[in-house]
């Protein structure tokens, strides 16, 4: 059923399955696509995504349920905001159908990879659209390629579900006001490598981005979007920024913080010297789940919000969003898709 694998010491690190998914575009039409093995892409060397960052992508994941079924978590939505992406980079819009198609596939195909249930690891899919084919000058390529590829992963933070330190990053923009910080184009990731990498050597779990206008408002992680649970304990508060990623796992936490939680949930500016009004905060993602933030250092100051353990709104998010993304709890209408394995 499974291969053997150490599913419970899994981190979040690349392997190379058996099968991934190819579309070619070219002439304004997609090839119908299908599954072809291996991890290697042969690109010509001007390549508009190699060059000039032509390059959109998502990350969904496909989870083992306790009776062995395997299902996803809102993949329409990861192909709508695919397609936002590749709106704003001049590249073509994949059709739902074959995004849809494409990503059960390759579920299908790599079934033994899917972690049993219960040991935290999921299928982690990474459906990526690239301009391709020849081209120099600073123009939209000719050619496209729509791939989707796949992985087992364990946690993206170290140990998951555990209070993490973040800090902010003041000197480092991840993305313009008017820029592609809403859409997941790989050139929003070049930009969070610094900022990424001095935030791990100083300790912290990521760097936390302010808005690149005043520098006052907080934006959200580098691979996850921010939210709070306020002192008063009535709301949950997530940033509204034109130039953060439109998470699938934040819109999906909004709606439970109210149909389970009983919270209001509001996108709404959050000072970072207003950190005192927030009793809880978190990372949330598909990679990064739910993080909570144990505490955020800004400037000299270094801001532990509660105890410094896992806020009691926060663990029942978690536990009612893995609830449904494992198949135990039951979530609203259509956000669970089975995939015939
Ligand atoms: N923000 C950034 C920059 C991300 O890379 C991600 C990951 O996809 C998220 C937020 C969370 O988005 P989602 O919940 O749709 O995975
Ligand atoms: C995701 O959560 O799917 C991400 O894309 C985050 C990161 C690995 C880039």
């Amino acid at each position: 059923m499974t291969v053997n694998l150490d599913w419970e010491n899994l981190g979040f690190d690349y392997m190379e399955l058996p099968y991934r998914y190819d579309a070619h575009w070219k002439d304004g039409a997609w090839d119908e696509g299908g599954l072809v093995q291996g991890g290697s892409l042969t690109l010509n060397i001007s390549s508009p995504a190699l060059h000039y960052g032509q390059s959109a992508f998502e990350g969904l994941k496909a989870y083992r349920t306790k009776s062995g079924a395997i299902q996803l978590f809102r993949p329409d939505q990861n192909a709508a905001r695919l397609n936002r992406s590749a709106s704003q980079l001049l590249m073509p819009a994949v059709p739902t159908d074959q995004f849809l198609a494409a990503v059960k596939q390759v579920v299908a195909a790599n079934a033994e990879y899917v972690p049993p249930y219960g040991t935290g690891a999921t299928l982690y899919l990474r459906p990526l659209l690239i301009g391709v084919g020849e081209n120099i000058g600073v123009a939209p390529a000719k050619e496209y390629l729509f791939t989707v590829f796949a992985m087992p992963v364990g946690a993206y933070y170290k140990g998951g579900m555990v209070p993490t330190k973040f800090m902010v990053a003041e000197t480092y923009d991840r993305a313009a006001h008017f820029g592609t910080g809403q859409s997941k184009v790989g050139g929003n990731y070049a930009a969070s490598l610094q900022a990424g990498k001095y935030a791990h050597e100083h300790g912290f779990g990521d760097a936390i981005y302010l808005d690149p206008i005043e520098h006052r408002y907080i934006e959200e992680v580098g691979s996850a979007n921010f939210f709070a649970i306020t002192k008063d304990g009535r709301k949950f508060v997530t940033p509204k920024s034109p130039s953060i990623l439109q998470s699938i796992t934040r819109r999906s936490l909004m709606d439970l913080a109210t149909s389970v939680c009983g919270l209001a949930a509001e996108e709404t500016r959050i000072p970072i010297d207003g950190l005192n009004d927030l009793a809880e905060a978190g990372a949330c993602g598909t990679a990064a789940v739910i993080t909570p933030i144990q505490s955020i250092t800004y400037r000299d100051h270094v801001h532990q919000f509660g105890d410094g353990g896992v806020g009691p709104i926060t663990q029942k998010l978690y536990d009612t969003l893995v609830g449904i993304q494992n198949g135990d709890v039951e979530g609203p209408a259509g956000w669970v898709v089975t995939v015939e394995a």
